[in-house]
């Protein structure tokens, strides 16, 4: 039995996020280009989720693509929203008999207007789902997501439906993408990078990280399952004793 399934329910992470971070070196090692390693970590992406989703994680958030991005060569940009587009439509052949509700965070605004399309479909055809929330973050910046959150906020205060006193924690937690969803318990980062890389900055103020130095497509559920078993050996301490 792996450790996923050994592993009490109350052990598990509320909410995990993963970094699938290591795509361009995998594919550097390999001779192959960059876009390779992209399908090769997209690939990835649905073993470890359904296995996710089995085990019983509640709250699964996936980095997919950054607000920084866009700073890559338009070769490898436009490769990653081809295979983008390809996953949705895969995803809503087959993916849909999942239980799992998909929600895209982040600033969807600046795809496509197919991939928007898309976007769109994967989110009402899977509202109704009752499993596993799965948050992709796509064009996703934690500060980004902040400052659209103050401009919210602005908003609600210039139109008198909010005070500058009311603004605290939870009024700022509401505005962001994730609102309503406990912060994430478990970052796992594959690839050994050491940097939270504008990943849930808000949300991940007590979360525990597993740093990870194995590329995104040879992560397995089985590494999945030693960071799992790491995360419940931590002793966290909220700042308390
Ligand atoms: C993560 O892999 C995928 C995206 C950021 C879209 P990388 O492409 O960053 O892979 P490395 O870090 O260069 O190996
Ligand atoms: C973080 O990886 C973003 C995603 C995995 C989508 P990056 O490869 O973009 O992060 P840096 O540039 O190494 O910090
Ligand atoms: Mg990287």
């Amino acid at each position: 039995m792996s450790a996923g399934q050994q592993l009490d329910k109350s052990a598990l992470p509320q909410h995990l996020g993963i970094i699938m971070d290591g795509n361009g070196r995998w594919a550097k090692k390999r001779g192959l280009p960059r876009s390779a390693g992209h399908t090769a970590g997209a690939n990835n992406f649905r073993t470890i989720t359904r296995y996710c989703s089995r085990i019983g994680i509640p709250y699964l958030t996936v980095y997919a693509f950054s607000t920084e991005n866009w700073r890559r060569p338009a070769e490898e940009v436009g490769a990653l929203m081809r295979l983008f587009k390809q996953y949705l439509e895969e995803a809503l052949r087959d993916f849909m008999d999942e239980n799992i509700r998909v929600i895209f965070i982040g600033d969807t605004s600046a795809f496509s207007p197919e991939l928007r399309e898309l976007i769109a479909r994967v989110e009402r055809e899977s509202s109704g789902k009752t499993g596993m929330v799965l948050n992709i973050a796509m064009n996703y910046g934690g500060r980004a997501e902040l400052v659209h959150a103050m401009r919210l906020l602005a908003e609600d205060v210039q139109a008198g439906r909010l005070s500058p006193e009311a603004i605290d924690e939870d009024a700022i937690s509401a505005r962001l993408y994730t609102a309503g969803q406990p912060d994430p318990d478990l970052v796992i980062r594959p690839s050994g990078e050491h940097r939270t890389s504008n990943f849930l900055l808000w949300q991940s103020a007590y979360a525990e990280y597993v740093v990870m130095d194995i590329l995104w497509p040879d992560f397995k559920t089985s590494d999945l399952d030693r960071a799992l078993l790491e995360y419940a050996s931590r002793n966290r301490r909220f700042g308390g004793v």
